[in-house]
């Protein structure tokens, strides 16, 4: 059964999780600079984020952007998404129980394979996903 169906996350969750993820990438050695240097506006940042999640999960709707487009533009090497996905991992494993973690896990791992593929397209090269086989 689809988690859109069933009471298993809530959005003061996804929000919860999305707070805390920022605030530890955002203070990250490896990731932190890049948000501290691309992002403006955190409120902002984080409600959209939240959206994009509460779309993903609960299929709210919410969120109607283009997720790659701001990606292309940042430079990001394969060991950036190595530590966003180590963090959001991590934060999204202490936060929930097994199952829901593994709801948002799954996807953040489908989505950094398919930036990555992206970027990689960008500069004519042909990657193929690391995080989600
Ligand atoms: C190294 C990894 C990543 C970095 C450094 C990064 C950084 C950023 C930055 C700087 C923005 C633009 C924020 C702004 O303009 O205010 C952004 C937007 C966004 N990011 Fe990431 N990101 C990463 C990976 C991911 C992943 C894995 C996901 C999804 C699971 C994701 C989801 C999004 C979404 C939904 C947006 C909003 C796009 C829009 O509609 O404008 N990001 N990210």
């Amino acid at each position: 059964m689809s988690i859109a169906h069933s009471d298993a996350v809530t959005d003061e969750q996804i929000a919860h999780l999305v707070r805390t993820f920022y605030g530890r990438a955002r203070s990250d050695e490896v990731i932190g600079p890049i948000f501290a240097s691309a992002v403006h506006d955190w409120d902002h940042h984080i409600a959209q984020i939240t959206d994009f999640w509460s779309s993903m999960l609960l299929k709210t709707g919410r969120y109607g952007g283009r997720p790659m487009r701001p990606h292309l533009v940042l430079n990001l090497a394969p060991e950036h998404f190595d530590r966003w996905l180590k963090l959001f991992e991590a934060t999204a494993t202490e936060l929930f129980a097994p199952e829901l973690a593994a709801e948002f896990i799954i996807r953040a791992r489908r989505i950094a394979d398919s930036f990555e593929m992206g970027i990689a397209t960008t500069q004519g090269k042909v990657a193929s996903p690391r995080h989600s086989v």
